[in-house]
């Protein structure tokens, strides 16, 4: 049923909304999450429906505080002090999950993906609720991740009542997907928790990186996702001039225009250098893409360290030709 979507930033309406069993878009410091209530079947569903999400691709559960996670998953001693330290922040940690969380959210799997997002308005929503909220990025399946109101407004217009707005999102680029449940701390996704501050605080070293595009660890980790519509071709104007001789150029580019092609047919991730800016902006510019006449675009990963590593993990899913 087409219906008009709102956005605002009335917290108490998308409580409501939410024990309507409604979606809501929340504000994360990531990205904005397509939200319903975890505990209900019926809420779940209109999720996948909405996301147009392959039902094999578990949900991520936001809750407000350590002491929540509890409910929802088994966590020892050592596991509870570590999200105490970690959280709220960009990390989701995969745990064996209790039978209060429906097998649909997890896609089947014994354990749960849970995250303590660090964001004013969505923690206040949280504690404010009497169940956990079911959340994967409130985009559709494989396009790019929403990191504004609008960009939500843009592709689910008419699939959800409500947008809370709690403006740009700050680090820009999804959390970081640490597994829990084994042996061995693992990690599955890089994303805005940085792995040198993740070891630092957790006090190991985390050698076991499975950062799979498959079936059973992190299904969402497709080869081709986070995909605009033009196409996105790695390596240099020059390089990417050579494969395509006529076609209309453009480039996305880290730090620095080049004189290649003209200005107006570049967008910068960042004019300063800086990573963290590169990440906030990396979603907006990927999405801009969309809007402009470029037939082809030559991208430039950038560098490949902290935050650059997951940058360029994006980058690399964008550009991969099905
Ligand atoms: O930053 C984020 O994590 C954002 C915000 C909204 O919290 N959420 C997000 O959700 O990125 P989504 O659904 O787009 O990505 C979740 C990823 C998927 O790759 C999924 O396969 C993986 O988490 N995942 C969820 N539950 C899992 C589980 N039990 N085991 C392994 N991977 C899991
Ligand atoms: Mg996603």
């Amino acid at each position: 049923m087409k219906r008009n979507t709102i956005i605002g930033k009335d917290i108490n309406k998308a409580a409501t909304f939410l024990r309507e069993g409604e979606l809501v878009a929340i504000p994360t410091e990531t990205v904005y999450g397509l939200a319903g209530n975890a505990l209900s079947r019926s809420s779940v569903v209109k999720i996948f429906e909405a996301k147009q999400r392959p039902q094999f691709d578990p949900l991520i559960v936001h809750t407000h505080s350590a002491s929540e996670v509890e409910k929802y998953a088994d966590v020892t001693p050592q596991i509870l002090k570590w999200i105490e330290k970690l959280s709220p922040g960009p990390i989701t940690y995969i745990l064996p999950k209790k039978d209060v969380i429906p097998d649909l959210v997890t896609s089947g799997h014994k354990t749960v993906g849970i995250r303590i997002p660090r964001h004013k308005q969505t923690l206040k929503l949280l504690r404010e609720l009497e169940f956990p909220l079911a959340a994967p990025s409130a985009n559709p399946f494989g396009y790019v991740s929403p990191t504004q109101a609008s960009h939500v407004l843009d592709q689910l217009n008419g699939k959800l009542p409500y947008i809370l707005d709690g403006g740009k999102a700050s680090v820009g680029i999804e959390s970081t997907i640490i597994d829990l449940s084994a042996e061995e701390p693992t990690v599955l996704r890089l994303g805005g928790f940085e792995l040198s501050e993740l070891e630092e605080a957790m006090g190991i070293k985390l050698t076991n990186i499975k950062l799979s595009s498959s079936q059973p660890n992190a299904p969402g980790m497709l080869h081709s996702h986070y995909a605009p519509k033009v196409k996105l071709v790695k390596g240099s104007v020059s390089e990417v001039r050579e494969q395509y001789p006529n076609a209309k150029l453009g480039a996305l580019r880290y730090t620095e225009y080049t004189h290649l092609i003209p200005t107006e047919d570049q967008l910068l991730l960042s004019a300063n250098g800086d990573l963290n800016e590169a990440a906030q902006k990396l979603f907006q510019r990927l999405r801009q893409l969309d809007s402009t006449d470029w037939e082809v675009v030559a991208v430039e990963f950038v560098p490949d360290y902290g935050l650059g590593k997951a940058i360029n993990d994006r980058l690399t899913r964008a550009t991969h030709q099905p």
